[in-house]
């Protein structure tokens, strides 16, 4: 009881102080004092970090869900019969593949319509195993790969894999709005780090700042949502050297991989990270977003913990949704005409959008996207993205979205024809005018 009491005053202390990593070994050394090890210490000063964290406030908003309420109001005002451009959504406006569709029905008149293994039937883990040894040179086995619910369950898992509860995830703004949703949900804690527009998004610098023994996963996402952004290969291997002095995991989400308009993009496959994660989606490069099926791959052990925790959330993908997977692994052809299609689409809204001297655009480099800066004080992304909905029939994403500094960008989607897509810039561009 003794000791009890008096770990509890050290904590108290702690609670109350700046609690800075320095601060971990004073309690390691207190903790083992009392028999507890180095690991209940780590656990333990992460759970005070987050209560102070909680008590300041913080959290980041549930912007994903702001975004679905907003699209919710396109879709209305759609279908009252406005003409109403949606570029909101990270949804390609191209449908799956007639191949996959045959292959999804057939699969159903056949009779794959019953459970199957959490970790995806192997024949498609080993098409995708072969696939990717094939381009990156390596020897994947079906082993390697998990068959998740999208990139999403893929990255959930992935997170709920490798970290334990209190453990710091660096999250890199801005950034897909689930990844720190997810990371908060499991109780583990993002560190948010943020990039710059005028440095190029670059986040080495900032990692290497921010980077401590209390990360346990650093989360990569290029070509990247919402800047379009490839991180080069220097880049990377930057990263993988700061993830091993450090003990930390790398999850790659790649699930816009294919979207690549300029060189020097490398997997972390072929970098041959020790402990890397690599994510991939059939919801972009074949448009089957609402088939929900994507995979992990990673070293067996991994790849069977992601598959552990579907197994406990949804049980398995449907077989007939992976059968139809496996006909849109192997039709190249209609992956290759949607990514053209983007690149050309992309190509457009740099074209329109830097017409306007309000708006600051880079060059894409890959993704699905486009995210340029406003150069208008006081610019507010929500405000802005209702006025253009409601008053010009646009609909775009704010900033706001993507973190809490990116309020003066707005994210546009590549995902509508040429025609369209110019008008819709007009559209944006005169907005802007007038909202200055
Ligand atoms: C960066 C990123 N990762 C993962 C996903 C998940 O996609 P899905 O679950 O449809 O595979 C998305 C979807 O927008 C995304 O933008």
């Amino acid at each position: 009881m003794k000791s009890l009491a008096e770990l509890s005053r050290i904590c108290a202390e702690l609670a109350g102080s700046d609690l800075s990593v320095e601060m971990l070994d004073t309690l390691t050394l207190e903790f083992s004092k009392h028999g507890l090890s180095r690991d209940l210490a780590r656990k333990f000063f992460s759970l005070l970090l987050e209560e102070k964290e909680r008590l300041r406030g913080a959290g980041a908003p549930e912007s994903g869900l702001k975004l679905r309420e907003f699209a919710s109001r396109a879709l209305e005002l759609q279908r009252m019969g406005k003409e109403v451009f949606r570029l909101e959504l990270g949804e390609p406006d191209f449908t799956a593949p007639p191949s996959a569709v045959e292959a999804a029905c057939k699969a159903i008149r056949e009779g794959y319509s019953k459970y199957g293994p959490a970790n995806g039937i192997k024949e498609l883990r080993a098409a995708i195993a072969s696939k990717l040894s094939e381009k990156f040179n390596l020897d994947l086995k079906p082993d390697n790969v998990a068959i998740t619910a999208g990139g999403t369950f893929g990255v959930y898992g992935s997170i709920e894999a490798v970290t334990e509860l209190g453990d710091e995830v660096i999250v890199i703004e801005p950034a897909w709005p689930l990844y720190a949703h997810q990371v908060k949900w499991l109780g583990r804690r993002p560190k948010i780090i943020r990039t710059r527009f005028e440095e190029n998004w670059d986040p080495i610098e900032k990692i290497q700042e921010e980077i401590s023994r209390l990360i346990k996963l650093i989360i990569l996402n290029y070509p990247n949502n919402p800047t379009g952004k490839i991180l080069d290969e220097k880049s990377m291997k930057a990263v993988i050297e700061l993830a091993e002095d450090y003990g930390a995991w790398i999850l790659s989400d790649e699930v816009y991989m294919d979207f690549c308009y300029r060189d020097g993009f490398e997997s972390i496959l072929k970098l041959g990270a020790e402990r890397a994660i690599m994510i991939n989606s059939f919801s972009k490069t074949w448009g089957m977003t609402g088939f929900r099926v994507g995979y992990v791959v990673s070293d067996p052990e991994t790849a069977a913990r992601v598959a552990r925790a579907q197994n406990t959330a949804i049980t398995c993908i449907p077989e007939f949704v992976q059968r139809a997977a496996l006909a849109a692994l192997n039709d190249e052809v209609s992956a290759g005409k949607n990514i053209e299609l983007i690149g050309m689409r992309l190509k457009t809204l740099y074209e329109e959008l830097s017409k306007s001297k309000l708006i600051e655009v880079k060059p894409p480099e890959g993704a699905m996207y486009i995210f340029p800066r406003m150069n208008v004080e006081n610019f507010d992304s929500w405000k802005f993205a209702w006025k253009l909905l409601e008053e010009k029939d646009v609909a775009i994403a704010p900033g706001a979205c993507f973190g809490q500094s990116y309020d003066n960008h707005i994210r546009i989607s590549a995902v509508l024809d040429e025609k369209p897509l110019r008008e819709a810039c007009r559209r944006i561009r005169e907005a802007v005018e007038e909202y200055l």
